[in-house]
């Protein structure tokens, strides 16, 4: 199965249906930038430390599927000098659109997240990638590539999901997938076929080991980590924060 063409599918789908992962910054949030106010995200509701970021003023951003227009048009009014990257022709589209409107600069280049080849060694400053790598199956080459395209020096900040989330029964929270979860392997076949009938994206959980271990195997250390919670209802939220944002230096 060709996961990376049904991901780009659903996630132009995504866009179409108004997704909320798809809506871009609005006017008055990036008038408020431009007044000094400002905050992304790498998980649902935490704003990134605001200590966490260099100077922004001409830092080489690659937003690393990070495609719908939430933080490249944002650091972009900033002064960075931004590309956004994103397996999605829709998604992308929401950057470009704001970039066109506000003069902003940005650049958009489609593909898949673990291949970076159309970018040089030493390339970015700074990755900002928001929680993404659950829609590929290996995670492994996403570190690797990060690794290779930042400068010596470079920051690799990423949101990332727990696992345990993966492994439970949403309803009933109760321990019923096997680690490693995959949409297109641990679910019961009539549940893949709705996934693929109403083109929604197929997800993966990955491992710790993968998720954090992987980013220090690639030559990052990681130097801050925060825990956030859903920003929607969900049972998960009375128990433990289900996501996790790193910041990794090269
Ligand atoms: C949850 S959205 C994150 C982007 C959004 N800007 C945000 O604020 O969180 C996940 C993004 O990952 C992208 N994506 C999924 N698989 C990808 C892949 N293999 N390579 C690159 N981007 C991918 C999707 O197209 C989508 O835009």
């Amino acid at each position: 199965m060709d996961i990376v063409k049904h991901n780009k599918l659903a996630w132009d789908n995504c866009v179409d249906k108004k997704d909320r992962w798809t809506i871009p910054a609005t006017d008055e949030e990036l008038e408020d930038v431009r007044n000094g106010n400002w905050g992304i995200v790498l998980t649902p509701n935490k704003k990134v430390p605001k200590d966490w970021f260099p100077p922004l003023k001409g830092l080489k951003i690659l937003g690393l599927a990070s495609g719908g227009g939430q933080q490249g048009p944002i650091l972009a009014t900033l002064g960075a000098d931004v590309t956004i990257f994103d397996n999605s022709e829709k998604q992308l589209q929401q950057d470009k659109i704001l970039s066109d409107k506000f003069s902003l600069d940005i650049k958009t280049v489609q593909g898949d997240m673990r291949d970076l080849s159309v970018f040089e060694e030493n390339s970015f400053d700074l990755i900002f990638n928001p929680c993404s790598i659950v829609f590929v199956d290996d995670v492994l080459p996403v570190w690797k590539e990060c690794y290779r395209v930042l400068k010596p020096g470079g920051i690799l900040m990423t949101g990332l999901i727990n696992p345990i989330i993966f492994q439970l029964d949403e309803e009933n929270l109760k321990l019923i997938y096997k680690q490693p979860f995959s949409d297109v392997h641990s679910l019961p076949k009539e549940e893949l076929e709705k996934l693929k009938k109403e083109n929604e994206p197929f997800v993966f959980g990955h491992s710790l080991s993968d998720q954090i271990g992987g980013q220090l195997d690639a030559g990052f250390k990681i130097t801050g980590m925060f825990e956030d919670i859903w920003d929607v209802e969900n049972k998960m939220n009375e128990f433990m924060p289900s996501f996790i944002g790193t910041r990794a230096v090269k």
